[in-house]
């Protein structure tokens, strides 16, 4: 008799038991702030509350400069017009993000690399970054994905050492810190996206950080149809730089609010989002050929848009995530998501060959690994009890294994 209730036995969990957490969070108080916005009218064009939260979501992170933006791939196209990438030029980025950060190497024109991932963190590979290094490299981007984060040391030492800018791709790295010092402020631009998904969620937006004045000033033409930030509206002062393609990419006065509240929230929110890793990570040490994403060398604060489990041991490696994923819906745990798949394999990335160049030698980590992962969004973490539930129904899955062979 089946014992896994995706094959007819009896379900671990009821329906109210692993309960996530609704997503984005919505108050009161902010909802009073939005129509306070709303009436003034003040929606747009650098309004007072969007400069306080460029601010404050700077200074979190330890970076000097934030530049709101409307989403967070537009973000990575800005940060690589200001760093004066175009046509002619390659882009190197991990085999494993969403689609968003190769199309803007597109977007721009260039050409987007794809190189290995790290076994354990599952973002770039530093060795297979070197490897992908051509005369036309121009810039890298770093994806700190899920709950890894991409190894900056090693990663800014070899671009230092070829002239390649480093991009951090942070939508899934709110408030992490990496060696002491926040994530987006290690390279020459950080980016991060506030979609309805994230961490942190306007429903849309994103912002670029920087250490680098001029490169603010050109991120901030960028997304400002070249105005200059000391510039009013409709009164141009200075042109933009002609090398610059600007465009309209700009953020709204709403999305600054409902972000500058979650800021607020969000230390807290972080705090339990670490303290369910390390709860997991003891329950999940019970199961064999099951690990999870690790967080990095030097991370020492994480960021959480989910976090990574990787099944490739013990038998497991016979069985595909996404049927490990209906298991364990069927048992009652929720918000489950497999991972993006590799980018050169994803159906919206549908470019021609020549618009990316792919390593001849092939993706041995990212495809002995990606088959064999799933991640536990965020949303799903703030209740400490559903480690032990996530666990408990992967734990009935492991003894189980044959059901789903
Ligand atoms: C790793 C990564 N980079 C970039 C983006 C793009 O962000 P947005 O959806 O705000 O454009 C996303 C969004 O899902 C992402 O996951």
């Amino acid at each position: 008799m089946a014992k896994l209730a995706i094959n007819g036995g009896t379900p671990l969990f009821g329906n109210n038991e692993y309960q996530v957490m609704p997503w984005p969070p919505v108050s009161e108080k902010t909802a009073d702030k939005l129509r306070e916005i709303y009436l003034s009218r003040a929606w747009s064009f650098n309004s007072p509350v969007e400069q306080e939260f460029e601010k404050e979501f700077a200074a979190f992170h330890d970076a000097e400069f934030g530049i709101l933006m409307s989403n967070g791939t537009v973000t990575l196209e800005c940060a690589l017009e200001a760093l004066g990438v175009g046509p002619g030029d390659e882009v190197i980025v991990p085999d494993l993000t969403w689609i968003a950060t190769a199309m803007s190497v597109r977007y721009v024109g260039a050409t987007c690399v794809f190189a290995d991932i790290d076994k354990d963190t599952c973002c770039l590979s530093p060795e297979a970054f070197e490897k992908a290094i051509t005369p036309r490299t121009k810039a890298v981007i770093p994806v700190h994905i899920y709950a890894g984060m991409a190894d900056l040391e090693k990663i800014i030492e070899i671009a230092d050492k070829h002239g390649i800018a480093v991009i951090e791709d942070c939508a899934h790295m709110h408030g992490g810190k990496w060696n002491g010092k926040g994530c987006g402020s290690h390279g020459a631009i950080g980016s991060f996206s506030f979609q309805q998904s994230k961490a942190m969620s306007a429903g849309e937006a994103g912002i670029c950080l920087t250490n680098d004045q001029k490169l603010a000033e050109r991120l901030y033409r960028a997304k400002h149809i070249g105005y200059s930030r000391y510039d009013k509206q409709g009164q141009a002062g200075t042109p933009p730089p002609q090398d610059l393609i600007c465009h309209n990419y700009r953020g709204l006065a709403l999305q600054a609010q409902i972000l500058r509240d979650q800021l607020v929230d969000f230390p807290a929110l972080n705090q339990k989002h670490n303290e369910f890793h390390d709860l997991l990570e003891k329950e999940l040490a019970a199961i064999p050929g099951v690990r999870l994403q690790s967080q990095g060398r030097l991370a020492t604060r994480q960021g959480y848009y989910s976090q990574g489990v990787i099944m490739d041991g013990d038998g497991f490696e016979k069985i595909d995530s996404e049927k490990i994923r209906a298991a364990l819906a069927a048992e009652g745990i929720k918000a489950i998501n497999t991972t993006y798949g590799p980018v050169r394999k994803h159906l919206l990335f549908n470019l021609k060959p020549e618009d990316y160049r792919l390593d001849p030698a092939g993706y041995a980590n990212s495809d002995a690994i990606i088959p064999h992962m799933m991640v536990i969004m965020h949303y799903g973490m703030t209740d400490m009890e559903n480690a032990a539930r996530f666990a408990a129904a992967l734990k009935k899955i492991a003894d189980n294994k044959s059901e789903l062979m």
